[in-house]
């Protein structure tokens, strides 16, 4: 199929932080540390902002260590990664893995699939993860405010067969909303919060303002993109240098395309590989480009002796085990994305905005737990479905299923179509089609990325048996 510019424009869909260092060993060599006995979430103080540091960050520290952005977890394909979320917190949380298809018991959704973790409390997170690529986590409570004051990392699950690259970098993308004193302000406006969300005032990547990294002249860099931010939808482009997209969402592309702009929406990810400028000092500039004033999000600069590597050598990942739906055989399940009348929404323990603008199949979700919501769709294990998607608000959504991945097999939309997510960025108007097979027993979670939706509505769920 060939591929405009338009087509990729709404085929790529979320970008996010890097993190690390470009001179790091590339990730297939890297020594496999042992498996993270705890996973503290805390909060402290960290310089977000010029000035003073900001008050009441939330982040995650392995071994209680870390003040600053959340550490990039490593996990290998087929592998067990176990760890122990310690709350150390002031409220209830607790982790929520984007993008794994493991049990749904590991799953980190309260109330649905495990307890509240409370303060002082722990909770054995143990699960193999059966994909390769760039996934993330965050907590599955309270969430506009523990996301928006920091706790987003990215997760990498290396595969020993992935090809090996000079460097390899991860950025972790995401504002934070603060005031002219660095302190954060109120996380969201209701009039925004009804239409495409409230923004942050700073945008950071890895937690820092324009970083730059360094990475091997004329080298292939791996850079791991991730969209942990709560609401925005960033426009990505290079400037520089040359780029191939290799993965979305995790899922490895059957057909790597040059990046030209690419869209990440919150919960997305993006994988490219980039050829770094060939002389010594050379920087390459990745930019958001969405709005009127593009900014910069990341810099490569090249250092050493032209490493003489080139584009034409990238060729596709190894693909994952994802079950491919019998399109014949499925039976279609519509949802319709839509905008509610505005009313007082229910208390409760993962906290909740006090409003309801959104829907889904004209239900508002009412809190933490179901609380006599049917599911959207009761799935028959082994069988396969196409969700029916329709988005009929004039705002986009990134909407994402827990447990499963689907691929998004039509739009009324140019999009890049066949490849395997968690998230799509449904764009305002499009209908879709997202085909699965039910090979995951549980009752998933199906929301709204941008969270202020989430919490204000615009979540559901499946369940499996
Ligand atoms: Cu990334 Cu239900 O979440
Ligand atoms: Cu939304």
């Amino acid at each position: 199929m060939p591929i405009s510019r338009r087509t990729l424009l709404k085929g790529c869909s979320i970008a996010a932080a890097a993190y690390g260092t470009g001179l790091a060993l590339p990730a297939a060599r890297r020594a496999f540390a042992d498996a993270p006995a705890e996973l503290v979430a805390h909060e402290g103080s960290a310089l977000l902002a010029d000035g003073r540091p900001t008050d009441a960050v939330m982040t995650y520290g392995l071994g209680g260590a870390g003040d600053g952005v959340p550490p990039v977890l490593r996990m290998r394909k087929g592998e067990e990664f176990a760890a122990r979320l310690v709350n150390r917190l002031q409220e209830p949380t607790t982790v929520h893995w984007h993008g794994l298809r493991i049990v749904n018991a590991m799953d980190g959704v309260p109330e649905m699939t495990q307890p509240y973790v409370y303060p002082g409390d722990g909770f054995d997170y143990r699960f193999t993860p059966p994909d390769a690529g760039t996934f993330w986590y965050h907590p599955h409570c309270n969430t506009l405010t523990q996301m928006g004051r920091g706790l987003t990392g990215v997760l990498v699950v290396e595969d020993p067969t992935d090809p090996v690259f000079d460097a390899e970098i991860v950025l972790n993308l995401r504002d934070f909303r603060l005031g002219g004193d660095g302190q954060f302000i109120a996380p969201f406006k209701p009039r925004d919060a009804a239409r495409g969300g409230t923004f942050g005032t700073v945008r950071t990547t890895n937690w820092q303002k324009e970083p730059i990294y360094d990475a091997p002249a004329g080298g292939l860099v791996r850079v791991r993109i991730a969209a942990t931010d709560v609401t925005r939808v960033y426009r990505l482009g290079l400037e520089g240098a040359g780029a191939m997209v290799v993965a979305l969402d995790g899922d490895p592309l059957a057909a790597p395309f040059p990046l030209d702009l690419c869209d990440v929406g919150p919960g997305q990810r993006m994988d490219i590989v980039l050829r770094m400028p060939a002389s010594e000092g050379m920087v390459a500039t990745l930019s958001n480009v969405k709005g009127s004033a593009p900014w910069t999000v990341a810099r490569f600069r090249a250092v050493g002796a032209d490493a003489k590597r080139s584009l034409r050598d990238v060729g596709a990942l190894p693909a994952n085990p994802i079950p491919v739906a019998d399109l014949k055989a499925a039976e279609i399940i519509p949802m319709e994305f839509t905008a509610t009348a505005e009313h007082g929404a229910r208390e409760s323990i993962c906290g909740s905005l006090g409003y309801t603008f959104w829907a889904i199949n004209r239900v508002a979700w009412p809190g933490d737990t179901a609380d006599g919501v049917a599911p959207l769709a009761e799935l028959k294990l082994g069988k396969s479905y196409v969700f029916r998607v329709a988005n009929r608000t004039p705002h986009a959504h990134p909407i994402h299923l827990h447990g499963m991945s689907f691929h998004i097999v039509a739009s009324n939309q140019p999009r890049l179509l066949g490849h395997a997510t968690d998230t799509i960025l449904l764009q305002p108007d499009e209908t879709a089609d997202l085909a699965l097979v039910a090979d995951n027993p549980g009752a998933w979670m199906l929301h709204c990325h941008i969270i202020e939706h989430q919490k204000t509505g615009m979540s559901s769920y499946v369940t499996v048996t």
